[in-house]
């Protein structure tokens, strides 16, 4: 059995806990500041330990550990563990800026540590197989991948108000919260953004004033790519398309299902869907990065991947202002 440190016990340090837990692979452990929240998950998941700080936790033994605190500590905190040689999950965003990141790279590199950013979608069989397809060469080069999505922020996460996406200093508003999920997939799907530019604003959220709704045009080289994304539509959806030179797939995450088009004036087919539980992605996300740091797995999302979708958040947010396309 593995130690695993959880950091931070919030919304989805708390899901980390018991994903973690259902692995059967590891004993999960506790640091989290806030006393009733720390004593509430130390109980309801009989933890053996929890720790009120990162500096009482580093002078416990474990094994690896998982990041889940607001995205301005992610650099920070990870510094510290792969400097100790701890394996290192750290939740998405990376950062909220470049701040401290070669240092990182360099002591990641330097001490040999696991690590690995919590872009969950990796783990989604629909995409897996959609990108499997798109590998195996069959639809021909792709030309072009276009994303629309959105969901009822309030309804999922009622405490949206209180917690880091209020401000884009601790990784909040719709570019850095969200749609850097599917940035990131696209990224792994048809490789990385060479230059965007970005339209956002706030439009509905009650209690904030980040962007709720966002438009992003994206060149991936020779792939032309564009995102819409809103955080306050009634109907969770979202859609990524990619369009070849002899065909298209599509993912539907909402449905968890992938489709394939091929035939001129033909209709979407759908080649696999998938009955999956919210914790299933997280809970492959723990084994592949149990499985990383058993060194029979790669990296699911590199550090050096989940810089290039921090530098494509960051010149989003910059594009918004400047109404400039951005070379990354
Ligand atoms: N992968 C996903 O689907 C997903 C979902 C939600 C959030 N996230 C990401 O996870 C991170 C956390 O989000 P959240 O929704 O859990 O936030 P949250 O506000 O619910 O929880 C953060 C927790 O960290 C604790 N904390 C803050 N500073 C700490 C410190 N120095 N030491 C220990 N604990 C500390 C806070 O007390 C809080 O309980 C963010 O980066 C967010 O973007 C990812």
């Amino acid at each position: 059995m593995k130690k695993i440190l959880v950091i931070g016990g919030g919304s989805i340090g708390e899901r980390h806990v018991r994903c973690f837990q259902k692995t059967a692979r590891t004993d999960v452990v506790l640091c989290e500041t806030n006393k009733e929240l720390r004593q509430r998950i130390t109980d309801s998941y009989a933890l053996q330990s929890s720790f009120a700080s990162l500096d009482d936790a580093l002078d416990a033994h474990f094994d690896g550990a998982v990041i889940c605190t607001p995205a301005q500590l992610h650099v920070p905190m990870a510094q510290r563990l792969v400097e100790r040689r701890l394996a290192t999950l750290i939740e998405k965003p990376l950062s909220i800026s470049m701040d401290g990141i070669s240092d990182l790279q360099l002591a990641t590199n330097a001490h040999q540590a696991s690590v690995s950013v919590a872009y969950v979608m990796r783990q989604h069989p629909a995409l897996v197989a959609m990108k499997r397809a798109l590998a195996s060469g069959d639809f021909g080069r792709p030309v072009q991948i276009v994303y629309t999505g959105g969901q009822h922020f309030p309804f999922y996460r009622p405490a949206y108000r209180e917690i880091y996406y209020t401000k884009h200093e601790t990784g909040g508003g719709a570019i850095q919260d969200a749609l850097t999920h599917v940035m990131n997939a696209a990224e792994w799907i048809v490789g990385p953004v060479t230059r965007l530019v970005a339209d956002a604003a706030h439009c509905v959220l009650a209690g904030v004033d980040v962007e709720d709704t966002v438009h992003v045009v994206t060149r991936h080289g020779g792939v032309l790519g564009s995102f819409s994304m809103n955080q306050h539509q009634a109907v969770s959806e979202s859609r990524l398309t990619v369009v070849c030179e002899r065909g298209a797939v599509r993912f539907e995450g909402h449905r968890h299902r992938w489709l394939t088009s091929s035939e001129p004036g033909g209709v979407w087919h759908v080649e696999n869907e998938f009955t999956l539980e919210r914790d299933d992605l997280f809970v492959s996300q723990a084994n592949a990065f149990l499985d990383q740091m058993d060194g029979t797995a790669a990296s699911a999302c590199t550090l050096d991947e989940s810089l290039q979708t921090l530098k494509v958040n960051l010149a989003a947010l910059e594009s918004v202002k400047t109404g400039k396309w951005m070379q990354i």
